[in-house]
């Protein structure tokens, strides 16, 4: 009910400012502190995104809540703590992890996630689903970005927290992440709702090129126009603001970002040797398969005229195989 969800609101705007304190002014976050320092981050893009910590304690977050009058019951609820299997009492959920606060898109704080300081598993650790926080509905900074995303009249999509982070302080405010890339349909609708572009910009890494494929195919769904922006090396954004800088990624990544049918036409190309008739045919096939799935004529016709020229193929030729892909006879 309302009551309960305005309370774990309230639990949890509490928390994020000691774990964000417990950060920025406290002996206990200084090896926290360090590694996101280390990491390339500002002290004003620490405070900008309210970055925290949470101290290696079982019952730091319990005992701070319950002196606060807080339902452990509710907190536990609201995936704060957790319960103890053997009877009595709760413990904490986050312990001695860079905390991360998630904010709806009013700008509430509804969940956390948590990294390690160093490697390990699992790297982030989530609030889980709770009435107030759901994975699938949310997109990280959406609530900071939301002004910026109508005024540049598009998005930019990436993975991750520290990507967000990174593009943010590199001076693209636009950008939002899925927390993974498992985009759904209720983030394409929340995009759409916003904005007419989105420029996807997934890790470079395979998942990431997978997870492009799915989160264009619901984007374009939801009627967004979809641009892809790449990165090479398997690098993702963060890593790569990190090693070649603000403007590198702002002009070679985001502002160099293709058409989803140049992105898919680069996509097919990789491990075939277009020299070789197989491949070719293969490669043509696949590309063809993807213009019928097009339903604009003046974008069958551009990208025919593109495959005629490349492989010096006849137009007529091509139109016919490209018709019975789309009768489905193929
Ligand atoms: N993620 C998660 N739980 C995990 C791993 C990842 O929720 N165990 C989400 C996080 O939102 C993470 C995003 O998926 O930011 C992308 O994952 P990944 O690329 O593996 O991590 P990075 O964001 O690159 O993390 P970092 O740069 O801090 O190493
Ligand atoms: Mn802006
Ligand atoms: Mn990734
Ligand atoms: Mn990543
Ligand atoms: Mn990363």
């Amino acid at each position: 009910d309302t009551g309960e969800t305005k309370i774990m609101v309230e639990a949890h705007e509490l928390l994020k400012k000691f774990y964000h304190h417990l950060l920025v002014n406290t002996k206990e976050g200084q090896e926290a502190f360090d590694y996101l320092q280390a990491r390339g981050w500002t002290r004003e893009i620490i405070d900008q995104f309210e970055i925290g910590y949470a101290p290696d304690s079982w019952d730091f977050a319990v005992k701070l809540l319950s002196g606060r009058g807080f339902s452990l019951e509710l907190m536990e609820k609201a995936g704060l703590i957790i319960r103890k299997e053997n009877g009595g009492g709760y413990f904490d959920r986050f312990r001695h992890r860079i905390m991360f606060p998630i904010h709806n898109h009013h700008g509430d704080a509804v969940g956390f996630s948590g990294r390690l300081l160093g490697e390990g598993q699992p790297k982030y650790l989530n609030s889980p689903e709770t009435p107030i926080f759901h994975k699938g509905k949310i997109l990280y900074n959406f609530h900071q970005a939301r002004l910026h995303i109508r005024k540049h009249q598009e998005a930019i999509l990436l993975e991750g927290f520290a990507d967000v982070v990174s593009a943010v302080q590199a001076g693209i405010a636009h950008s939002v992440a899925t927390m993974g890339t498992a985009l759904t349909e209720e983030h394409a609708r929340i995009l759409r709702r916003n904005v007419d572009t989105v420029i996807i910009c997934y890790d470079g890494d395979a998942s990431g090129i997978e997870a492009t494929f799915r989160a264009a195919e619901l984007l374009a769904d939801a009627g967004c126009h979809v641009k892809i922006a790449t990165i090479p090396d398997g690098l993702d954004p963060d890593e790569y603001i990190k090693k070649y800088g603000s403007d590198r990624f702002r002009r070679d990544i985001i502002d160099a970002s293709s058409s989803l049918m140049a992105f898919k036409m680069m996509y097919f190309r990789k491990g075939k040797n277009l020299q070789n008739e197989n491949d070719k045919i293969r490669y043509i096939e696949e590309v063809l398969q993807e213009i019928s799935k097009l339903s604009n004529p003046i974008e069958w016709d551009y990208y025919l005229r593109q495959l005629a020229d490349e492989f010096s193929l006849s137009l007529s030729a091509l139109q016919e195989q490209l018709n019975r892909h789309r009768n489905n006879k193929i």
